[in-house]
Protein backbone atom coordinates (compact mmCIF):
# COMPACT_ATOMS: atom_id res chain seq x y z
CA UNK A 1 0.00 0.00 0.00
CA UNK A 2 1.27 3.42 -0.95
CA UNK A 3 1.81 5.94 1.99
CA UNK A 4 -0.68 8.77 2.41
CA UNK A 5 2.32 10.99 3.18
CA UNK A 6 5.70 11.58 2.26
CA UNK A 7 8.38 13.32 3.79
CA UNK A 8 11.22 14.63 1.56
CA UNK A 9 14.44 15.09 2.20
CA UNK A 10 15.94 17.95 0.31
CA UNK A 11 19.84 17.04 -0.22
CA UNK A 12 20.55 19.64 -3.14
CA UNK A 13 22.78 22.11 -0.81
CA UNK A 14 24.93 19.18 0.86
CA UNK A 15 24.71 16.06 -2.01
CA UNK A 16 24.01 18.50 -5.08
CA UNK A 17 26.84 20.95 -4.63
CA UNK A 18 29.81 18.88 -2.71
CA UNK A 19 30.88 18.06 -5.84
CA UNK A 20 31.02 21.38 -7.71
CA UNK A 21 34.57 22.17 -8.56
CA UNK A 22 34.12 25.92 -8.67
CA UNK A 23 33.91 27.79 -5.06
CA UNK A 24 30.12 28.76 -5.22
CA UNK A 25 29.17 31.53 -2.44
CA UNK A 26 28.55 31.02 0.99
CA UNK A 27 25.66 33.83 0.33
CA UNK A 28 24.08 31.55 -2.87
CA UNK A 29 24.03 28.65 -0.46
CA UNK A 30 22.31 30.48 1.89
CA UNK A 31 19.46 31.44 -0.63
CA UNK A 32 18.95 28.49 -1.83
CA UNK A 33 18.61 26.53 1.58
CA UNK A 34 15.91 29.85 2.13
CA UNK A 35 14.30 29.28 -1.60
CA UNK A 36 14.13 25.86 -0.29
CA UNK A 37 12.32 26.36 3.10
CA UNK A 38 9.83 29.05 1.27
CA UNK A 39 8.79 26.39 -0.83
CA UNK A 40 7.78 24.35 2.05
CA UNK A 41 10.29 21.47 2.32
CA UNK A 42 10.54 20.89 6.17
CA UNK A 43 13.74 18.70 5.90
CA UNK A 44 16.83 20.35 4.40
CA UNK A 45 20.27 18.63 4.75
CA UNK A 46 22.28 21.85 4.24
CA UNK A 47 25.99 20.82 4.78
CA UNK A 48 28.24 18.29 5.55
CA UNK A 49 31.63 18.87 8.53
CA UNK A 50 34.13 16.59 6.58
CA UNK A 51 37.48 17.48 5.61
CA UNK A 52 37.91 20.61 3.74
CA UNK A 53 40.50 18.85 1.77
CA UNK A 54 38.46 16.03 0.68
CA UNK A 55 35.75 17.95 -0.33
CA UNK A 56 36.68 21.67 -0.39
CA UNK A 57 33.12 22.69 -1.51
CA UNK A 58 31.81 22.66 1.97
CA UNK A 59 34.92 24.31 3.26
CA UNK A 60 32.16 26.73 4.72
CA UNK A 61 29.91 24.70 6.55
CA UNK A 62 29.64 26.46 9.87
CA UNK A 63 28.87 30.14 7.72
CA UNK A 64 26.17 27.89 6.12
CA UNK A 65 24.53 26.23 9.26
CA UNK A 66 25.45 29.74 11.33
CA UNK A 67 23.63 32.20 8.75
CA UNK A 68 20.35 30.28 7.16
CA UNK A 69 17.20 31.09 7.56
CA UNK A 70 14.90 28.72 10.04
CA UNK A 71 11.31 28.04 8.81
CA UNK A 72 9.31 26.95 11.67
CA UNK A 73 8.85 23.52 12.00
CA UNK A 74 11.65 22.69 9.59
CA UNK A 75 15.18 20.60 10.54
CA UNK A 76 18.64 21.67 8.63
CA UNK A 77 20.75 18.86 8.94
CA UNK A 78 24.77 18.04 8.42
CA UNK A 79 26.64 15.47 7.82
CA UNK A 80 29.22 14.30 10.24
CA UNK A 81 31.45 11.81 9.57
CA UNK A 82 33.43 11.28 13.00
CA UNK A 83 33.60 12.96 16.29
CA UNK A 84 35.80 15.83 15.00
CA UNK A 85 32.88 16.61 12.60
CA UNK A 86 30.51 16.72 15.39
CA UNK A 87 32.13 18.20 17.80
CA UNK A 88 32.87 21.39 14.67
CA UNK A 89 28.70 20.79 13.68
CA UNK A 90 28.11 21.40 17.27
CA UNK A 91 30.03 24.52 17.71
CA UNK A 92 27.73 25.78 14.70
CA UNK A 93 24.78 24.95 16.15
CA UNK A 94 23.52 21.96 14.21
CA UNK A 95 20.33 20.13 15.53
CA UNK A 96 20.75 17.10 13.73
CA UNK A 97 23.58 14.94 11.89
CA UNK A 98 24.05 11.64 9.89
CA UNK A 99 27.20 9.96 9.61
CA UNK A 100 27.64 7.82 6.84
CA UNK A 101 28.63 4.63 5.70
CA UNK A 102 28.25 1.90 2.87
CA UNK A 103 27.46 -1.65 1.72
CA UNK A 104 30.79 -1.98 -0.02
CA UNK A 105 34.26 -2.33 1.57
CA UNK A 106 35.83 -0.80 -1.63
CA UNK A 107 33.72 2.21 -1.37
CA UNK A 108 33.79 2.43 2.41
CA UNK A 109 37.79 2.73 1.53
CA UNK A 110 37.50 5.16 -1.11
CA UNK A 111 34.91 8.02 0.51
CA UNK A 112 36.18 7.46 4.23
CA UNK A 113 38.90 6.07 4.37
CA UNK A 114 38.57 3.18 6.38
CA UNK A 115 36.82 -0.46 6.66
CA UNK A 116 32.89 -0.84 7.37
CA UNK A 117 33.66 -2.49 10.33
CA UNK A 118 36.15 0.73 11.23
CA UNK A 119 33.61 2.76 10.20
CA UNK A 120 30.77 1.29 12.34
CA UNK A 121 33.59 2.01 15.42
CA UNK A 122 34.03 5.36 14.38
CA UNK A 123 30.05 6.50 14.64
CA UNK A 124 29.65 4.97 18.13
CA UNK A 125 30.79 8.01 19.78
CA UNK A 126 29.50 10.07 17.31
CA UNK A 127 26.06 8.19 18.24
CA UNK A 128 27.05 8.93 22.02
CA UNK A 129 27.95 12.37 22.25
CA UNK A 130 25.00 13.08 19.83
CA UNK A 131 22.45 11.46 21.77
CA UNK A 132 23.95 13.41 25.08
CA UNK A 133 23.22 16.65 23.69
CA UNK A 134 19.93 15.65 22.21
CA UNK A 135 20.54 15.73 18.41
CA UNK A 136 19.31 12.78 15.92
CA UNK A 137 21.59 11.11 14.12
CA UNK A 138 20.42 9.66 10.22
CA UNK A 139 22.64 7.18 9.14
CA UNK A 140 23.42 6.51 5.45
CA UNK A 141 24.54 3.11 3.65
CA UNK A 142 25.82 4.16 -0.01
CA UNK A 143 26.10 1.12 -2.93
CA UNK A 144 23.01 -0.12 -1.85
CA UNK A 145 21.73 -1.49 -5.14
CA UNK A 146 25.50 -1.30 -6.43
CA UNK A 147 29.18 -0.57 -6.14
CA UNK A 148 30.82 1.76 -8.70
CA UNK A 149 34.42 -0.84 -7.71
CA UNK A 150 32.63 -3.93 -6.53
CA UNK A 151 29.61 -4.02 -8.61
CA UNK A 152 26.60 -6.04 -7.59
CA UNK A 153 25.98 -6.03 -3.62
CA UNK A 154 23.83 -8.33 -1.82
CA UNK A 155 20.73 -7.37 -0.17
CA UNK A 156 22.14 -9.25 2.88
CA UNK A 157 25.22 -7.08 3.14
CA UNK A 158 23.23 -3.94 3.04
CA UNK A 159 20.61 -5.03 5.52
CA UNK A 160 23.29 -6.35 7.76
CA UNK A 161 25.26 -2.34 7.63
CA UNK A 162 21.49 -0.91 8.02
CA UNK A 163 20.46 -2.81 11.06
CA UNK A 164 24.19 -2.18 12.30
CA UNK A 165 23.39 1.54 12.12
CA UNK A 166 19.62 1.28 13.25
CA UNK A 167 20.67 -0.38 16.46
CA UNK A 168 23.47 1.87 17.48
CA UNK A 169 20.32 4.22 17.63
CA UNK A 170 20.58 6.35 14.04
CA UNK A 171 16.76 7.21 13.85
CA UNK A 172 16.57 6.54 10.31
CA UNK A 173 18.31 4.91 7.40
CA UNK A 174 18.93 6.50 4.33
CA UNK A 175 19.81 3.74 1.86
CA UNK A 176 21.58 5.00 -1.06
CA UNK A 177 21.71 4.30 -4.61
CA UNK A 178 24.85 6.01 -5.19
CA UNK A 179 25.25 5.23 -8.69
CA UNK A 180 21.77 4.40 -9.94
CA UNK A 181 21.99 1.60 -10.97
CA UNK A 182 19.07 0.00 -9.90
CA UNK A 183 16.50 -1.20 -11.25
CA UNK A 184 12.61 -1.47 -9.66
CA UNK A 185 12.44 -5.19 -8.38
CA UNK A 186 16.20 -4.69 -7.55
CA UNK A 187 15.37 -1.98 -5.29
CA UNK A 188 11.89 -3.90 -3.88
CA UNK A 189 13.70 -6.77 -3.05
CA UNK A 190 15.90 -4.61 -0.84
CA UNK A 191 13.34 -2.73 0.77
CA UNK A 192 12.54 -6.94 1.88
CA UNK A 193 15.58 -7.69 2.68
CA UNK A 194 16.15 -4.76 4.68
CA UNK A 195 12.58 -4.32 6.79
CA UNK A 196 13.26 -7.62 8.01
CA UNK A 197 15.06 -6.14 10.68
CA UNK A 198 14.25 -1.80 10.54
CA UNK A 199 10.34 -0.52 10.44
CA UNK A 200 9.94 0.50 7.38
CA UNK A 201 8.98 4.05 9.03
CA UNK A 202 12.52 4.09 9.76
CA UNK A 203 14.04 3.82 6.30
CA UNK A 204 14.71 5.91 3.42
CA UNK A 205 15.27 6.05 0.01
CA UNK A 206 18.18 8.19 -1.55
CA UNK A 207 18.63 7.14 -5.20
CA UNK A 208 20.36 9.08 -7.93
CA UNK A 209 19.86 8.67 -11.42
CA UNK A 210 22.71 8.10 -13.10
CA UNK A 211 20.89 5.45 -15.12
CA UNK A 212 17.37 7.25 -15.08
CA UNK A 213 15.82 4.53 -12.96
CA UNK A 214 15.31 6.45 -9.91
CA UNK A 215 11.63 7.49 -10.47
CA UNK A 216 10.69 4.00 -11.48
CA UNK A 217 12.62 2.51 -8.61
CA UNK A 218 10.57 5.34 -6.06
CA UNK A 219 7.25 4.07 -7.40
CA UNK A 220 8.32 0.67 -6.45
CA UNK A 221 9.43 1.35 -3.19
CA UNK A 222 6.44 3.26 -2.21
CA UNK A 223 4.61 0.47 -2.99
CA UNK A 224 6.49 -1.72 -0.20
CA UNK A 225 5.43 1.38 2.14
CA UNK A 226 8.71 3.75 2.27
CA UNK A 227 7.50 7.06 2.90
CA UNK A 228 10.74 9.28 3.12
CA UNK A 229 12.85 9.96 -0.37
CA UNK A 230 16.33 12.27 -0.27
CA UNK A 231 15.94 14.18 -3.64
CA UNK A 232 18.03 17.28 -4.93
CA UNK A 233 16.22 20.04 -6.44
CA UNK A 234 17.42 20.20 -10.16
CA UNK A 235 19.30 17.00 -10.02
CA UNK A 236 22.18 18.52 -8.98
CA UNK A 237 24.98 16.58 -7.76
CA UNK A 238 27.62 13.88 -7.98
CA UNK A 239 29.33 12.09 -5.12
CA UNK A 240 33.14 12.91 -5.76
CA UNK A 241 34.24 9.46 -4.80
CA UNK A 242 31.78 7.44 -7.00
CA UNK A 243 33.25 8.37 -10.51
CA UNK A 244 30.45 8.83 -13.20
CA UNK A 245 27.99 9.34 -10.63
CA UNK A 246 25.10 11.83 -11.55
CA UNK A 247 22.63 13.78 -9.17
CA UNK A 248 19.79 12.61 -7.08
CA UNK A 249 16.54 12.19 -8.46
CA UNK A 250 15.58 15.77 -8.83
CA UNK A 251 13.27 16.96 -6.21
CA UNK A 252 10.64 18.73 -8.69
CA UNK A 253 10.02 14.94 -10.22
CA UNK A 254 9.43 13.26 -7.21
CA UNK A 255 7.14 16.39 -5.94
CA UNK A 256 4.92 15.57 -9.43
CA UNK A 257 5.19 12.43 -9.26
CA UNK A 258 3.69 12.07 -5.99
CA UNK A 259 1.10 15.11 -6.63
CA UNK A 260 0.13 12.81 -9.53
CA UNK A 261 -0.59 9.63 -7.41
CA UNK A 262 -2.09 11.90 -4.60
CA UNK A 263 0.48 11.79 -1.78
CA UNK A 264 1.02 14.26 -0.03
CA UNK A 265 4.35 16.18 0.38
CA UNK A 266 3.33 19.89 2.08
CA UNK A 267 5.38 21.33 -1.41
CA UNK A 268 5.01 23.88 -3.57
CA UNK A 269 6.30 22.89 -6.71
CA UNK A 270 6.21 25.83 -8.27
CA UNK A 271 8.32 27.87 -5.72
CA UNK A 272 10.40 24.23 -6.18
CA UNK A 273 10.65 24.38 -9.93
CA UNK A 274 11.29 28.26 -9.57
CA UNK A 275 14.23 27.20 -7.35
CA UNK A 276 15.92 25.14 -9.44
CA UNK A 277 15.59 27.44 -12.26
CA UNK A 278 17.25 29.98 -10.11
CA UNK A 279 20.33 27.52 -8.62
CA UNK A 280 20.98 26.34 -12.37
CA UNK A 281 21.48 29.48 -13.63
CA UNK A 282 23.22 30.77 -10.80
CA UNK A 283 25.81 28.04 -10.59
CA UNK A 284 25.88 27.61 -14.34
CA UNK A 285 24.58 23.80 -14.74
CA UNK A 286 22.02 22.21 -16.66
CA UNK A 287 18.72 21.88 -15.13
CA UNK A 288 18.42 18.04 -14.92
CA UNK A 289 14.54 18.17 -13.96
CA UNK A 290 12.23 17.21 -16.56
CA UNK A 291 9.29 18.94 -14.44
CA UNK A 292 11.62 21.58 -13.80
CA UNK A 293 12.22 22.51 -17.43
CA UNK A 294 8.45 21.67 -18.61
CA UNK A 295 7.66 23.84 -15.92
CA UNK A 296 9.74 26.89 -16.78
CA UNK A 297 8.93 26.93 -20.13
CA UNK A 298 5.45 27.72 -19.80
P1 LIG B 1 40.99 10.49 7.38
O1 LIG B 1 42.12 11.11 6.65
O2 LIG B 1 40.92 9.00 7.41
O3 LIG B 1 40.85 11.05 8.86
O4 LIG B 1 39.66 11.07 6.78
P2 LIG B 1 41.86 11.17 10.03
O5 LIG B 1 41.05 11.03 11.26
O6 LIG B 1 43.05 10.26 9.83
O7 LIG B 1 42.35 12.68 9.92
C1 LIG B 1 43.14 13.17 8.84
C2 LIG B 1 43.03 14.69 8.76
O8 LIG B 1 41.67 15.07 8.50
C3 LIG B 1 43.39 15.38 10.05
O9 LIG B 1 43.92 16.65 9.69
C4 LIG B 1 42.08 15.58 10.73
O10 LIG B 1 42.07 16.64 11.64
C5 LIG B 1 41.17 15.88 9.57
P3 LIG B 1 45.49 16.93 9.68
O11 LIG B 1 45.93 16.67 11.08
O12 LIG B 1 46.09 15.96 8.70
O13 LIG B 1 45.58 18.36 9.24
N1 LIG B 1 39.77 15.53 9.81
C6 LIG B 1 38.73 16.37 9.64
N2 LIG B 1 38.65 17.65 9.22
C7 LIG B 1 37.44 18.21 9.15
N3 LIG B 1 36.29 17.55 9.48
C8 LIG B 1 36.33 16.28 9.89
C9 LIG B 1 37.58 15.65 9.99
N4 LIG B 1 37.96 14.41 10.36
C10 LIG B 1 39.28 14.35 10.25
N5 LIG B 1 35.19 15.66 10.20
C11 LIG B 1 37.31 11.58 6.70
C12 LIG B 1 38.37 10.64 7.22
C13 LIG B 1 35.97 10.92 6.85
C14 LIG B 1 37.37 12.88 7.50
C15 LIG B 1 37.61 11.88 5.22
O14 LIG B 1 37.72 10.65 4.55
C16 LIG B 1 36.57 12.71 4.56
O15 LIG B 1 36.39 13.88 4.87
N6 LIG B 1 35.87 12.15 3.57
C17 LIG B 1 34.86 12.88 2.82
C18 LIG B 1 33.73 11.97 2.54
C19 LIG B 1 32.59 12.73 1.89
O16 LIG B 1 32.25 13.83 2.28
N7 LIG B 1 31.98 12.10 0.88
C20 LIG B 1 30.84 12.63 0.25
C21 LIG B 1 29.61 12.52 1.13
S1 LIG B 1 28.97 10.85 1.21
C22 LIG B 1 27.89 10.74 -0.13
O17 LIG B 1 27.84 11.63 -0.94
C23 LIG B 1 26.98 9.54 -0.21
C24 LIG B 1 25.55 9.85 0.26
O18 LIG B 1 24.99 10.90 -0.50
C25 LIG B 1 24.67 8.58 0.11
C26 LIG B 1 24.75 7.96 -1.28
O19 LIG B 1 24.45 8.64 -2.28
O20 LIG B 1 25.15 6.79 -1.33
C27 LIG B 1 25.52 10.26 1.73
MG1 LIG C 1 24.09 10.74 -2.39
Amino acid sequence: PFPKAVRLVEVGPRDGLQNEPEPIDTATKLELIERLGAAGIRHIEAASFVSSRWVPQMADHCEVMTGLTRHPGATYSALTPNLKGLEAGLECGVEEVAVFGAASEAFSQKNINCSIAESLQRFEPVLERAKAVNVRVRGYVSCVLGCPYEGEIAPAKVAEVSKALYEMGCFEVSLGDTIGTGTPFKAKRLIEAVSRDIPMDKLAAHFHDTYGQALANLYAVLEEGIAVIDSSVAGLGGCPYAKGASGNVASEDVVYMLDGLGIETGIDLNKLADTGTWITQAIGRPNRSKVGVALAAK
